[in-house]
């Protein structure tokens, strides 16, 4: 559990399905970073779950962030594990050396323009680095996603190379202070 002035991040719960499956159905919202998937409509509890397994494979996954005034889930931001070699999803065991975390973000498009995913972001990278002992952040940024560049600008981030994800095209890795 991470608190923030105005936020609480904690690790997914299932009663978080209901809020995050708005948030994963809304086009505008999904636009960047992989489209509406289409079970999202079929199994509301699938996502939680998800991001539950990310969690349980390595120790570190996406944090739900609520609003502490009234608890409201608002959207999530934390880690992701890919191989460099291929740029898919793995875990820290069995990538090894090329394992890479990501610092990722979405916000329910109602909450967007109140610097909550800057304060967010920044509290969880701060958490990675002091406790989960990560030497290196990127976030992967599609090149026609200003709104994610903005925000990784307002966190001191850089961009770097240009890689090719299995399932998204060239995204340009953005890397994080320290
Ligand atoms: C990317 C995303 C998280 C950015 O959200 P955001 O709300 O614009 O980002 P921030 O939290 O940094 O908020 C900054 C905005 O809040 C405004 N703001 C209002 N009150 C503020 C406050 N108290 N503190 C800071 N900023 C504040 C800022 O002026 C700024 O507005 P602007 O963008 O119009 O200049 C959001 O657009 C999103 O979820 N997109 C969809 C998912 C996605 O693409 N994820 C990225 C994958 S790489």
């Amino acid at each position: 559990m991470i608190e923030t002035e105005r936020l609480l991040l904690r690790k997914p719960v299932p009663e978080d399905a209901e809020p995050a499956l708005a948030l994963i159905t809304d086009p505008i919202a999904m636009e960047f970073i992989g489209g509406v998937h289409p079970d999202a409509g079929t199994e509301p509890g699938f996502v939680v779950r998800r991001w539950l397994e990310r969690w349980d494979d390595n120790g570190c996954g996406p944090f739900s962030i609520l609003r502490r005034e009234d608890g409201r889930w608002l959207g999530r931001t934390g880690l992701l594990v890919w191989d460099v070699r291929t740029w898919t999803h793995t875990t820290f065991e069995s990538a090894g050396e090329h394992a890479q975390p990501e610092l990722g973000w979405a916000l329910a498009r109602e909450h967007w323009g109140q610097g909550y995913a800057a304060e967010a972001v920044l509290a969880v990278r701060e958490w990675a680095y002091a406790e989960r002992g990560i030497e290196r952040l990127v976030s992967l940024i599609a090149p026609a996603n200003v709104r994610s560049q903005r925000l990784a600008e307002r966190l001191g981030a850089t961009p770097g190379e240009t890689v090719e994800l299995f399932d998204g095209g060239p995204h340009v890795a953005w890397e994080h202070p320290r």
